[in-house]
């Protein structure tokens, strides 16, 4: 149980494909006036320290983030990204990684709120810190799926769900269904975004069939493939489904993915889409 820490993958490729797409989100909430709310159900422990022995095991972050950092011609779409784990580190060199509520954090504003919660006692401590005397930021030790039970739909009526699961368990597709529905039940307007890796190309096309058949509508599907198949346990491409996208935000995502696909990608292998899984 809960044997998943996500230091050893932190700044990875998926890490990178899940936080620009993060980022867009929330400058696009952030383009309203009105107050929003993000709820993180999977938080982690927010920042994350490559020297770290966990995170020195597989340097899995040297094909993610490292692959970006030293690079001068970044997209404007993809600098608010980068300027966000610039912030975390001095000078040149790459140490730290802002994980999602840390870069949460640099989004917001004074009026909008953030709630995270973390299952793994340990993550959750650090995650605690991080944010202690912080009143914008509430942390929970609790199950993110009891999260949306607990937190949705939020006073402001507005904002973004991230459910960043560490796909630890068997069924856990079936899980984020069963959760999306209820949570859609509760709160049909709020943005979600669902991350997920692509593991065998059947788990994959049962979680497409049975999101569809929740009757959920407007779900956007954005996957990144950089490469044919993982190597040494290591997945070959992600995607993150998202309920009530920002308007036109296919058009924003794709030029996006298309760049981080040409800079991440193992020897031009794989690709980028975005697509409608469930139109209006
Ligand atoms: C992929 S990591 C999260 C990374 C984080 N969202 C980020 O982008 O920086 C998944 C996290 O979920 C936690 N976790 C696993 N099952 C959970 C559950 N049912 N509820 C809440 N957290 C859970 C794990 O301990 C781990 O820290």
């Amino acid at each position: 149980m809960l044997a998943y820490r996500h230091l050893f993958h932190a700044g990875n490729f998926a890490d990178v494909f899940k936080h620009a797409l993060l980022v867009r989100l929330l400058i696009a909430l952030g383009n309203k006036d009105k107050p929003y709310c993000y709820l993180d159900t999977h938080a982690g422990i927010g920042r994350y320290d490559f020297t770290h022995a966990w995170a020195q095991k597989a340097r899995e972050y040297e094909n993610g983030i490292g692959r970006l950092w030293e690079r001068k011609d970044i997209p404007p779409a993809l600098a608010p990204y980068l300027d966000a784990v610039k912030a975390e580190n001095t000078g040149r060199r790459l140490r730290f990684y802002p994980g999602s509520p840390l870069i949460a954090k640099r989004f917001v504003r004074p009026v909008d709120r953030i709630v995270l919660t973390e299952l793994n006692k340990s993550d959750f401590a650090d995650l605690k810190d991080l944010f202690a005397h912080d009143r914008q930021v509430a942390v929970h030790l609790l199950d993110g799926y009891q999260g949306l039970k607990a937190f949705l739909p939020p006073r402001e009526r507005r904002g973004l769900v991230l459910i960043d699961s560490s796909f630890d368990r068997a069924k856990e597709f079936a899980r984020i269904t069963e959760a999306l529905a209820e949570a859609h039940a509760r709160w049909a307007t709020g943005t979600y975004a669902i991350w997920y890796p692509l593991m065998e190309p059947g788990a994959i096309r049962n979680f497409e069939r049975d999101v569809e058949n929740t009757g959920i509508r407007k779900i956007l599907k954005l996957e990144l493939q950089i490469q044919e198949r993982g190597l040494n346990g290591t997945i070959p491409g992600c995607g993150m489904l998202l309920v009530n996208p920002p308007w036109r935000f296919e058009d924003e995502a794709r030029p996006l993915l298309r760049w981080l696909w040409s800079a991440l990608s193992v020897k031009g292998a794989g690709g980028a889409s975005v697509n409608w899984l469930v139109r209006e």
